[in-house]
């Protein structure tokens, strides 16, 4: 069996999609109800719901034999995984924004609010500038508003929440996508069967 964990949500729907076009179709994933486990026997796979977040930790600790996390968790996590392949789907990318009149003298410690401490960091690190981290864990638009903080790091995908915040992109980070990604271990022992999947999902990745 090769165990996979598929993010719960919009982006998992398409990445099922994906592995069902693949020939790794699981029919009763489709039903309606709370369970998280699904397998078809014949096809050898057994999938998981997990937190879009999580993939990355089932799979680094073996729980899962592959999975599909967001570039944005595996910079941010750096979890010891293989990363196999770029999906190009929930596409994306990591900005920083601030409210429309914002002015950086470029001196005084900029506060930063961002669910992605390690990637404003790093970022930050590189450009020499001194900052103070404020790690939120949702609606990070709003710290700007409220004086919480200067600018913030955060996902940019339609532009919307920005705009209907009076929020813009002051700067791109870096562009983010799902990527497949494999367990060590797991890949030593299921070489065979997991580069099977990689293959027949790359045939299906839409440019
Ligand atoms: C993400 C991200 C932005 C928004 C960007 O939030 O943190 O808030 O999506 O998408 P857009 O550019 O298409 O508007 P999410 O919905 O994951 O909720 P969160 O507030 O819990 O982070």
């Amino acid at each position: 069996m090769i165990n996979v964990a598929l993010p719960k949500g919009r982006l998992g729907e398409k990445v099922y999609a994906m592995f069902e076009k693949a020939g790794y179709e699981c029919p009763s994933i489709k039903e309606v109800n709370r369970k998280l486990v699904f397998e078809n026997e014949e096809k050898r796979i057994r999938y998981f719901w997990v937190k879009p977040s999580d993939v990355s930790i089932y799979v680094e600790r073996g729980a899962a034999d592959i999975g599909v996390a967001g570039k944005d968790i595996l910079l941010e996590y750096r979890p010891d995984v293989y990363e196999l392949l770029d999906l190009n789907i929930g596409k994306c990318c990591m900005a920083v924004a601030a409210p429309k009149d914002f002015y950086d003298n470029g001196v005084r410690t900029l506060k930063v609010a961002t669910k992605f401490s390690n990637i404003a960091r790093t970022y930050y690190n590189g450009l020499g500038r001194e900052i103070d981290i404020i790690h939120l864990n949702g609606s990070i638009e709003l710290a700007p508003i409220l004086g919480l903080s200067d600018v913030i790091v955060d996902i940019v995908e339609t532009g919307a929440t920005l705009r209907e915040n009076n929020l813009e992109v002051f700067e791109t980070i870096v562009p983010i996508s799902a990527r497949l990604i494999a367990n060590k271990t797991g890949f030593q022992f299921k070489t065979k069967e997991i580069e099977a999947v990689a293959r027949k999902l790359g045939e299906m990745i839409q440019p």
